[in-house]
């Protein structure tokens, strides 16, 4: 099992969330086929029978929320190159940044699998997937075997990027998409640039008063409330959390915050 962030969501400020990255098992069949559903009814994945789920359920990664499978997508591998296929964010869970977040972990995961660059086809989502580093690409760049299946009706187009682009975790996709930390006491909206290793560190360097000591997540100091978005832990916080608490010293955010303080 892959388990690649420690991610905790928060929605309105009323409740906390842990989100898991792994790989996906016969268990899971499913739920994926569930969560793909509404996407194929909209004519924006491919339809493919349970059984080809099935068949194919070792190639997926999941996103789960407490047992549930909230996000999902296939990577189909071949020597260095593999496909991105059937990628789903379930609608309920839309603008909480878990897109992001999932492609990340896929790219990330493919890459320590040795895999050099990622194709997949897109039709209503390009300008999404281009501002995650994919590029379009002629089909003669892609394999004559791969050529051969695309379904020419549903005009997709082929995008690639390399796994190797840039350090593709989930803080390196929020820089992307441009995300604004508020410090709600302190009255002041920040733009996160992505230069910083944590929300500690952003916060030190504009003079947002904080309270910290061993900067390494153990001591539980910086705890500070999280009223609103999504951050992501590089290391699982060794200090005890509670509620809507987070460690600023352990964090970067995945979507716009609001914090208390
Ligand atoms: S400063 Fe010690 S846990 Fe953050």
């Amino acid at each position: 099992m892959t388990k690649a962030i420690f991610l905790t969501l928060s929605r309105g400020g009323d409740e906390l969330l842990d989100v898991g990255f792994r790989t996906a098992t016969d268990a899971d069949t499913d739920a994926v086929v569930a969560l793909s559903e509404p996407f194929v009814a909209d004519g924006s994945l491919i339809s493919r029978t349970r059984e080809t789920y099935a068949a194919d359920i070792a190639e997926f990664f999941v996103l789960d929320i407490e047992g549930e499978i909230v996000a999902c997508a296939g990577a189909g591998r071949g020597g260095a190159l593999a496909e991105i296929y059937n990628f789903a964010v379930h609608e309920k869970w839309h603008g909480h940044g878990l897109g992001h977040v999932l492609l990340g972990s896929v790219i990330a995961a493919l890459h320590q699998e040795q895999v050099e660059q990622v194709v997949l086809f897109s039709g209503t989502t390009v300008r999404w997937f281009e501002r995650h580093g994919f590029e379009r690409v002629e089909e003669s760049e892609l394999p004559a075997e791969r050529v051969a299946r695309i379904d020419r009706e549903r005009g997709s187009v082929p995008l690639r990027r390399s796994t190797l682009r840039g350090f593709d975790a989930p803080d390196v996709l929020a820089r992307i998409a441009g995300l604004k930390v508020r410090f709600e006491r302190s009255g002041v909206e920040l733009g996160w640039d992505g230069t910083f290793d944590s929300l500690l560190q952003f916060a030190d360097h504009h003079g947002i008063e904080t309270d910290s000591r061993c900067w390494a997540g153990a001591c539980g100091t910086c705890r500070t409330f999280l009223k609103k978005g999504t951050v992501n832990y590089h290391t699982e916080p060794g200090a005890d959390l509670e509620g809507q608490e987070m460690l600023l010293c352990q964090a970067q955010p995945v979507t716009d915050l609001v914090l208390d303080l």
